[in-house]
């Protein structure tokens, strides 16, 4: 009788652990994960988002990618391309910045990375985001794909690690994605451009065993994406913008509109934008390399836009035909090129 019940417990164990895991292969972790040492707190007023996980993600971050700068006729094309991200790092973390957003295909995560360690903050109070590209989608691959990652950024873990485009193998990219996670080489799981292929949506939002936390899209006054927004809410899923102020478009930086708005506040339009995007519940990772401007897009915490402004800005949106960069997945077949980093 007595074995009868040991035997029974050890079921029971047995079951409980398949069923925590979705009958996933189990992922051996020993001792503290490496993700487990981060401590984000709110600096410089940023507000921190709760994601679906429970972790907390700085609402404003800077955008790291340079495509000016991303033409590779050789090594001192990615040393300067590198360097200039290093030190837009360092200004951002020192002005409070809390949040980096990279990618593998911006060919910079190693400036990136080098500019945390030079910035002196202690790397487990920031939070750091680099996307894998499609020629690194695949079960066992991406796994590889995400180590290699974590070397050029010089970290063992990372905050959120995205899917950068909805192409090629993304169900086996997005199980080892979940491997990471369960390893703690990664706290939350994101989609990037998923909003441009919406089978690619669907295959991970209602057929992988961990939900996406956050999902990155392109949205400003322009493109609000109130459609986009809305079925990301009915999954839990937190909106990221990229291009929040339009990658810098004259049509909206000197919008009447906004412009109005802003000399009401003695505030640029540039914090205008920044701002009606925090009070819409967005994150956003505004990129720039001048540490003024980086400064300056941090400086808005310290007032609010009415009811009245918040209408007046919503009344700009155009819809799909406000959006600057539109990638056609299906016309491109999936067809991204191996990056040579
Ligand atoms: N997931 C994706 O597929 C995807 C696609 C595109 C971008 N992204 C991410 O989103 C980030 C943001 O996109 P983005 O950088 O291309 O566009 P953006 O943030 O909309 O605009 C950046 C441009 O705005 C200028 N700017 C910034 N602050 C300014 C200020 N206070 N006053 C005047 N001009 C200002 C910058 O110039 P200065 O350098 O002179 O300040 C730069 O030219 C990227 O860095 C990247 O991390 C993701």
């Amino acid at each position: 009788m007595k074995r009868f019940f040991s035997a029974l417990l050890v079921l029971t164990a047995l079951l409980a652990c398949f069923s925590l895991t979705g009958m996933a292969e189990p992922v051996e972790v020993h001792g503290p994960r490496p993700a487990d040492v981060s401590t984000i707190i709110s600096v410089a007023d940023v507000p921190l988002i709760t994601l679906n996980n429970g972790v907390q993600v700085p609402q404003l971050g800077l955008g790291t990618q340079i495509q000016s700068l991303e033409r590779d006729n050789g090594a001192a094309d990615r040393e300067l391309l590198n360097n200039t991200s290093h030190d837009a790092v360092v200004a951002a973390l020192q002005a409070g910045y809390r949040h980096l957003d990279t990618a593998h295909g911006y060919f910079n995560e190693r400036g990136v990375g080098q500019g945390i360690i030079d910035s002196g903050m202690p790397r487990a109070e920031i939070w750091v985001t680099s996307k894998l590209w499609p020629s690194e989608y695949g079960e066992g691959v991406t796994l590889a794909a995400i180590d290699a990652m974590l070397e050029r950024l010089q970290l063992d873990y990372l905050d959120c690690i995205y899917l950068h485009h909805p192409a090629g193998d993304y169900v086996g990219a997005w199980k080892d994605l979940e491997k990471a996670y369960r390893q703690g080489k990664v706290r939350a799981l994101g989609i990037s451009n998923f909003d441009n292929w919406m089978d690619a949506f669907n295959a991970i939002v209602d057929d992988m065993e961990i939900k996406p936390q956050i999902m990155q899209i392109e949205g400003h006054p322009f493109a609000q994406r109130l459609e986009t927004r809305t079925l990301a809410e009915k999954y839990g899923i937190q909106v990221e913008c990229w291009y929040p102020l339009g990658h810098a478009d004259d049509r909206l930086l000197s919008n009447d509109v906004l412009s109005a708005i802003a000399e009401a506040h003695n505030k640029s339009v540039v914090q205008i934008i920044l701002r009606w995007h925090m009070q819409e519940g967005l994150v956003a990772v505004p990129g720039s390399t001048n540490p003024a401007h980086i400064q300056e897009n941090i400086e808005i915490f310290d007032f609010e836009l009415t009811d009245d402004e918040m209408v007046q800005i919503r009344a700009l949106d155009r819809g799909e035909a406000g959006r600057y960069f539109n990638i056609d997945y299906q016309r491109m077949g999936g067809f991204f090129t191996t990056l040579n980093e």
